[in-house]
């Protein structure tokens, strides 16, 4: 069965994944940001602060994503949340007001769209050069944002595997929701999830864990344990490498994973079943095809953008992953990581 084909793999596979560690490492370390970098998202979400202040004295900014998430690669766009006290009924009237006080301060490219999903204003800053979506009262987002910076800072592996499949990801082109394909914040979790289920664990479930931290947004309760630095080593009796992470990341995801039957869920640190989450239909555009359970609003599937086509092209491109990792001689080459060598 797939099982028992993954377990020779591995066995294989241990003895040589160790030359992989270096060069991996290598491409981390060339994605994080320079310093600089923070600094100009400052620079620019200060300045929106004081242009939105103006307008909105009882507003907030908040960064979200992957610019305060911290898995945020060099040059990124930056994602920022206006938030407001009360229910927002009528968007697109904020956003347009919004993209009109932007306009007049020289900000460039300034765009609304308020139809879209997520409905945000677009806007490039000559000055930094940093581009930046605004939405407005997404305030799940900024809390989602907390718990995955909390839990990159429990163990180093986190960041160094989820820069490098989220780097994976797009030079592949399966980072496109609108195309079908999972979300960076879909991968991120998937790495979470992984790094739960290691033996010894990498990670804890910080859900699972005595509350220290609770804030209810749209009648969703969030509570976590988010005094991270009191777990000490957490994740260190493991001593697995980054690129037997790597590896084994993406055997997993080709011919691990059950796809029939379950959901990863980073909120009870487990796999749980299709079928107790009433996941095994398909309900309007709702396709569970890949099951990502969103750790706060549980009936969120952020596996859902998935299709009976693009499901093909996700799962092929884990096995192609997989496979190069385990055969080729240059597999950071060959799975287009190379750009910065
Ligand atoms: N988000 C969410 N639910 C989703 C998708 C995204 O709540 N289904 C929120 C998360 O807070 C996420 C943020 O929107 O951190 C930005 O999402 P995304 O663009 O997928 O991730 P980034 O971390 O910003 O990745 P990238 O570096 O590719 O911009
Ligand atoms: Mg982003």
């Amino acid at each position: 069965s797939r099982r028992v084909r993954m377990l020779k793999r591995q066995m294989k596979c241990r003895g040589d994944i160790h030359r992989l560690n270096t060069p991996l490492l290598a491409i981390y370390e060339s994605l994080i940001p320079p310093v600089e970098e923070r600094a100009k998202q400052k620079q620019l979400l200060a300045l929106l602060e004081k242009l939105v202040c103006k307008e909105w004295p009882e507003s907030r900014l908040y960064l979200y994503g992957s610019c305060a998430n911290s898995f945020g690669v060099s040059k990124s766009d930056i994602d920022v949340c206006l938030a407001f006290n009360e229910d927002i009924h009528n968007k697109s009237e904020i956003l347009l007001k919004l993209a009109d006080i932007l306009q007049s301060d020289n900000l460039q490219n300034v765009q609304a769209l308020t139809r879209a999903r997520v409905p945000i204003v677009k806007l490039m800053d000559p000055t930094t050069g940093i581009s930046c979506d605004i939405c407005i009262n997404n305030v799940l987002a900024v809390v989602n944002t907390k718990l995955l910076r909390d839990y990159a800072k429990i163990d180093a592996r986190l960041r160094q595997l989820a820069f490098i499949v989220k780097h994976w990801a797009k030079s592949r082109g399966v980072n496109a929701t609108y195309q079908g394909t999972l979300s960076s914040y879909a991968y991120v979790l998937m790495c979470i999830h992984f790094l739960q289920q290691r033996s010894p664990a990498i990670l804890p479930c910080l859900q699972g864990m005595k509350t220290t931290y609770s804030v209810t947004v749209d009648d969703v309760e969030c509570a976590y344990f988010d005094r991270v630095e009191k777990l000490g080593n957490y994740g260190s009796s493991n001593q697995e490498s980054v690129a037997e992470l790597v590896w084994a990341f993406f055997n997993y995801w080709a011919y691990g994973h059950d796809y029939a039957n379950s959901v990863i869920s980073v909120r009870t640190g487990s796999i749980i079943s299709k079928r107790e989450k009433e996941w095994t239909r398909r309900i309007g555009n709702d396709r569970h095809l890949i099951c990502i359970e969103d750790p706060f609003v549980v009936s969120h599937d952020l596996g859902r953008v998935v299709d009976k086509f693009s499901i093909r092209v996700v799962r092929e491109e884990f096995e192609r992953a997989a496979d190069i990792m385990q055969y080729d001689p240059h597999p950071w080459v060959t799975l287009n990581l190379n750009l910065t060598f």
